[in-house]
């Protein structure tokens, strides 16, 4: 069989007893270097299941594993290690610091996770190198986030997530933001990128039009057993 990224089995999630959103994976697998879709409707759970996924929210039942380690049962602390040193995630609104540089952070989570700095031998030189196949311009790099335009502030976000080659890389809507054109673009040089890192993808939009760069399509609503 092959290796899994991400495996979930019979998690259930809700934010309080009352609320009417209630979230039941029974199996979701996502197997080592493939590239996921996930689409769904707003609203539907796509950035609550990213969250549990990475472990920013914890399930109520079951089981999350990232590369075969059970996460829902660590420490809080054993798991922000955990997902510092395996997963590149690029926020919905991207999460730059604003008043640092482009490079000060690209190179962020070199910080946070020992591993993903052990493969980084020189880190502003490889910031640099990043960027370049981002087509960020070089003379970007000292620029404060808060400066920079929403598709260079995208790719910003994408070179953050890539540096020190996690094995799983968590994208939530990055592209909602851009025109069809610079989308394609973005999209073309954030493949080319994870394809060398050989990561795996787990990337979630709304937008079907997307479906032809990806492995496999995930409609939410196919994993999603409602409760009430
Ligand atoms: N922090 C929160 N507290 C309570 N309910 C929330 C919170 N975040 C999201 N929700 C609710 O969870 C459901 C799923 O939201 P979300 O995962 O953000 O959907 P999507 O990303 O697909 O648009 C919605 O009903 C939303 O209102
Ligand atoms: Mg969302």
């Amino acid at each position: 069989m092959n290796e899994e990224t991400i495996c979930l089995d019979s998690v259930r999630f809700y934010w309080s007893k009352k609320s009417d959103f209630k979230l039941h994976i029974p199996k979701l697998n996502i197997g080592k270097g493939e590239k996921v879709l996930l689409l769904g409707e707003s609203g539907s759970g796509k950035t609550t299941l990213l969250s549990l996924i990475c472990g920013f929210l914890s399930p109520i039942s079951g089981d999350i594993y990232l590369n075969e380690q059970k996460t829902n049962n660590l420490t809080a602390n054993k798991r922000d290690q955990y997902r510092s040193d395996n997963i590149g995630i690029i926020f919905q609104q991207f999460n730059l610091l604003p008043y640092a540089s482009v490079i000060d952070n690209i190179i962020l989570p070199l910080y946070f996770s020992k591993i993903r700095a052990s493969r980084v031998l020189n880190q502003r030189d490889v910031a640099i190198s990043i960027c370049k196949s981002l087509r960020l311009p070089d003379s970007i790099k000292d620029v404060q986030a808060s400066k920079l335009s929403v598709g260079q502030q995208q790719r910003v976000a994408v070179a953050r997530a890539l540096i020190g080659n996690p094995s799983l890389i968590i994208a939530d809507e990055p592209t909602s933001a851009l025109d069809t054109d610079t989308q394609k673009n973005f999209l073309d040089l954030m493949f080319k990128q994870i394809e060398e890192n050989k990561s795996t993808l787990l990337m979630v939009s709304h937008d079907r039009s997307l479906s032809n760069y990806f492995d496999r399509i995930i409609d939410i609503n196919d994993i999603l057993v409602r409760e009430d």
